[in-house]
């Protein structure tokens, strides 16, 4: 009797040792008194937050239950039911990046020997993941998209079997009640949620069902996977959770869990769940938390913003200067003075634009002389060195009736030269602007024989034959005292230099054009003679050399000039204007020396010396009958190509054009100054 009872004590323990190893239940809200076992950098907060890992970098922690659970009844019978779920808080000290993450598992041991922290998630290592002998079985909560095992994303739930390559994933989010449709979480928000993992021993079923604390299970889970986990669990397993840090600093936190096996795992009280921690494994002072970082990034910023503005000021005042300037020392410029000077090239200061850029009014800071700047833009490096160096000499030349060049400035792209500012600005503004300011002949008489003197000074006053290449009355400027000086000298080279002679490109103005330069591309002393004709025809008429609008027999102000001498009536060409105050001798004289320059034969014009001669009647004018002087000599009249272009000519005469087509010179010379 004794023994039966004995017997049955011991079955009836048995069983009941049995039972409680097979129904193992077990609910945590908050770990506070739980004898877990902890391995890596797991640990217990003292208000009962499990805490995986903390901010230690490149490491990873374990929580396992101490007890071992029985899955199944002997090797080849199928796994039981089980279900269990948790609250967990991935806390990153980084906004948008975290890692890696954390996982439930069921594995052999009562930890995972051998793994490896990382994306790894301490589960498994190189050599062994993927294998069937692990009999691992895993839920990832994944917050970074490792391509070798296939990851969806950087924030994704996934059933590991056996390895890391996960069997099924998806995106975290969860399906809502009402619509069904998902939403998304983020993981690594730092926000509590629950997760819940059911399996169905009898359906051979897995599901994983993920939602925001509070929200409750949904009714669809996010992963349903049927599969068999018999061949995966041994009939004793360990219970627990993995976790890893990569290269982020991130706490991958537990506030509760409930297991339960043969049934459904105890709901947990979200209520009795502990707060979670603050980021950051140490206490720190807020002086230390907030004021020190705060400083440092303030320092930080202002130390940059120094940087870059140093360097935007660099990049603002950035010069070229090449080895062969250096003896041009005493004519250079300082970007940043000129800049200074012309309070940054406001438009308020702009006397003009056009011709090869605009100009702009300017006090230089350190001698307080008023200058005019004008901007070049110059892509090429062709010819510059040779052009500076002619531009230096030039501004060496002094004279009366020229527009002194005090130096010059290079930029990328740019040339900036510095002129003696001129108050009265340019002749062709009293000519063509202000009738009712305009010049008197003896003013126009002065600045005709000044523009006449600087002219040839420039081609025979200086050691070497400097040619204008756009004498015009937009390049007369007339100082304080209405002396004409000439101004932009040599400018137009700037564009001539370098270029395929197959592809000849001239720049100049239409109208102060000769023939051969047209033709050749060449520029000489006598192309200049030409351009100086047209300007005194201008002068006296007050009329630009062509007039487009409407095209008239009397367009072409050289023509019109010719049939009035032709008449004996030559002074009804003279600007009506000027009043009837002049000296017809005068007058006369211009004119007739405007003739004889307009020829398009080049050898019948006369030099600037006789022009000067005869500007002074020290010389008398030939007589242009008996030089045969007719209409088809001058060379409006001779057309060369001029006729076709005059009237498809949309704007004014003054109109800067280029023969052959070139980027450059079209997008520069457009609008005379
Ligand atoms: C915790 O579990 C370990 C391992 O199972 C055991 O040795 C220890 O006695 C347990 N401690 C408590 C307080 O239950
Ligand atoms: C399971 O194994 C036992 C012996 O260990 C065997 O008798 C039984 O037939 C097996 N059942 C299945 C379904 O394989
Ligand atoms: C991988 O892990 C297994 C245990 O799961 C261990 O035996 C093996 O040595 C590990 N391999 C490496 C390369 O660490
Ligand atoms: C995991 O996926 C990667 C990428 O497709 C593949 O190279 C690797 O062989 C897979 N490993 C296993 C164990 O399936
Ligand atoms: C949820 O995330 C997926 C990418 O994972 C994205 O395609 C989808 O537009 C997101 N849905 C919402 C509602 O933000």
């Amino acid at each position: 009797m004794l023994v039966l009872i004995k017997l049955i004590l011991l079955v009836v323990s048995a069983l009941a040792g049995f039972a409680s190893c097979q129904d193992l239940s077990i609910t945590y809200n908050g770990f506070r008194s739980t004898n877990l076992s902890l391995d890596g950098l797991a640990q217990l907060t003292p208000n009962g937050v499990l805490k995986l890992t903390d901010d230690t970098k490149e490491q990873q922690g374990h929580a396992f239950f101490p007890n071992p659970v029985s899955f199944k009844n002997s090797a080849n019978s199928s796994a039981f039911t089980f279900s269990t779920t948790f609250v967990f808080a991935i806390v990153s000290e980084y906004p948008t990046m975290s890692g890696h993450g954390i996982a439930f598992v069921i594995a052999p041991r009562r930890g995972l020997p051998g793994a490896l922290p990382s994306h790894q998630l301490g589960l498994f290592n190189e050599t062994n993941n993927g294998k069937p002998t692990n009999h691992v079985f895993a839920v990832e909560l994944d917050t970074v998209q490792s391509k070798e095992f296939n990851d969806i994303n950087n924030n994704h739930v996934g059933i590991d079997i056996n390895g890391l390559n996960s069997t099924l994933a998806d995106p975290a989010g969860y399906y809502s009640n009402g619509n069904g449709v998902v939403q998304n979480l983020t993981l690594a928000s730092g926000k509590a949620m629950q997760v819940w993992i059911d399996y169905d021993g009898t359906a051979k079923h897995i599901s994983v069902t993920l939602a925001p604390i509070y929200a409750g299970k949904p009714n669809k889970p996010l992963l349903s996977l049927p599969n068999d986990l018999s061949p995966v669990l041994n009939e004793i397993m360990y219970i627990g959770f993995s976790s890893s840090t990569g290269s982020v600093p991130t706490s991958h936190c537990l506030l509760g869990w409930s297991f339960k096996m043969n049934g459904v795992a105890q709901g947990l009280d979200l209520s009795q769940l502990p707060k979670l921690p603050r980021v950051g494994p140490k206490k720190r002072s807020k002086v230390l938390t907030i004021g020190l970082p705060v400083i440092l990034i303030a320092s930080l910023s202002i130390a940059i913003s120094g940087v870059i503005y140093r360097v935007r000021i660099k990049k603002k005042f950035a010069e070229v200067l090449e080895d062969w300037e250096h003896e041009y020392g005493p004519h250079r410029f300082k970007y940043k003075d000129l800049y200074i000077a012309t309070k940054g090239f406001r438009d308020k200061g702009l006397l003009g634009s056009g011709g090869f850029g605009k100009v702009y009014h300017g006090i230089l800071p350190s001698s307080k002389l008023e200058v005019a700047v004008k901007r070049v833009s110059h892509e090429s490096r062709q010819g510059m060195k040779q052009f500076v160096a002619e531009i230096v000499s030039i501004g060496r030349l002094r004279h009366r009736n020229l527009v002194p060049l005090l130096g010059y400035c290079r930029r990328k792209d740019e040339l900036l030269l510095v002129y003696e500012y001129m108050p009265n600005g340019s002749l062709d503004r009293f000519l063509f602007e202000q009738h009712e300011n305009t010049l008197n002949w003896s003013q126009r008489f002065r600045v005709i024989r000044g523009v006449a003197s600087g002219l040839f000074y420039l081609h025979e006053g200086w050691e070497q034959i400097v040619i204008h290449r756009d004498v015009k009355a937009s390049n007369v400027l007339l100082d304080s005292e209405l002396n004409g000086r000439l101004g932009d000298f040599g400018l137009a080279r700037l564009y001539d230099h370098g270029t395929d002679p197959q592809t000849t490109r001239v720049v100049g103005t239409l109208g102060y054009l000769a023939p051969e330069h047209t033709r050749t591309g060449k520029a000489t002393t006598k192309t200049d003679v030409y351009a100086f004709g047209a300007f005194l025809l201008e002068v006296v008429c007050g009329r630009r050399p062509t007039e487009p609008h409407p095209p008239t027999e009397d367009a072409i102000l050289v023509d019109w000039v010719f049939s009035c001498w032709n008449k004996g009536q030559i002074l009804e060409a003279v600007d009506q204007n000027m009043g009837l105050n002049y000296v017809k001798e005068e007058v006369e004289l211009v004119m007739k020396l405007g003739l004889l320059c307009s020829q398009s034969e080049p050898i019948a014009r006369p030099s600037m010396r006789q022009v000067v001669l005869y500007l002074d009647s020290a010389l008398a004018l030939p007589d242009l009958s008996s030089l045969g002087i007719s209409a088809s000599g001058l060379s409006f009249s001779s057309q060369e190509g001029f006729g076709d272009f005059n009237l498809s000519c949309p704007s004014s005469m003054d109109k800067p054009f280029s023969h052959a087509s070139s980027s450059v010179a079209e997008s520069l010379l457009s609008g005379g100054r």
